[in-house]
């Protein structure tokens, strides 16, 4: 039998992470605010880095606990190959026309007007789900880029709702706290009955009532 070997001190500067995935607590508490004064550091530096790493290819966003740090900190950008690669008539009515890319430290996030935007969204954290969250159409991101200066993005539409999303992980909150519980569904009951329906159509399916946000305690 083989016997192991030194543990060996591994901190490499860019890395693709493993994703936690629901249950695990780190994604249930909130996560500490990052030191302004220690964003250029070396392992700040990493995690970023690695965060984008990981979330290439799988993701339109990634927060730290999501790789078990409980640090204030997400990523987020979509993808110019998926949506060009998608229905440009399904891209109008996600809004997803934005592909900005956002590094976030110590973020707050304002709800702006009172439009409602009623979508399907998954998490690399509730993988191979999807579920219909209603949320804010429009918001006002505030955060410290990856280079500690402080930054506002006047968001609306998919890149809104993403940062909504990643902005909820940091609170210790996942997108099943927000869902429309009968909307939940498995990737290949997603695909073979109810992607690229009109939300409206998919709430009259499932005798929803219309959207309305769900604002949580926590
Ligand atoms: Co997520």
């Amino acid at each position: 039998m083989a016997t192991n070997g030194p543990i060996v001190p591994y901190a490499p500067r860019m890395a693709t992470l493993d994703i936690v995935q629901a249950g695990d607590p780190v994604l249930r508490r909130r996560a500490d605010p990052i030191d302004p004064a220690d964003i250029g550091s070396e392992p700040i530096q990493a995690l970023i880095a690695s965060m984008w790493e990981t979330m290439e290819g799988t993701g339109v966003g990634l927060a730290a606990p999501q790789v078990g740090v409980s640090l204030q900190v997400f990523v987020m950008g979509d993808h110019a190959a998926s949506v060009a690669a998608s229905d440009p008539g399904w891209n109008a009515h996600l809004e997803r026309g934005d592909l900005r890319r956002i590094v976030a430290v110590n973020p707050s996030l304002e709800l702006v007007g009172d439009e409602l935007a009623d979508h399907q969204e998954g998490c690399l954290s509730v993988s191979g789900f999807k579920m219909l969250v209603v949320r804010s159409r429009r918001v006002r991101l505030s955060y410290l880029d990856e280079h500690g200066e402080p930054q506002v993005a006047e968001l609306s539409g998919w890149p809104a709702r993403i940062a909504q999303h990643e902005h909820d992980h940091l609170q210790g909150t996942l997108c099943i706290d927000r869902m429309e519980p009968r909307s939940f569904t498995d990737l290949a009951n997603a695909s073979a009955h109810w992607d690229g329906r009109d939300e409206s159509e998919i709430r009259a399916t499932l005798d929803l009532p219309p959207p309305t946000y769900r604002a949580l305690d926590r």
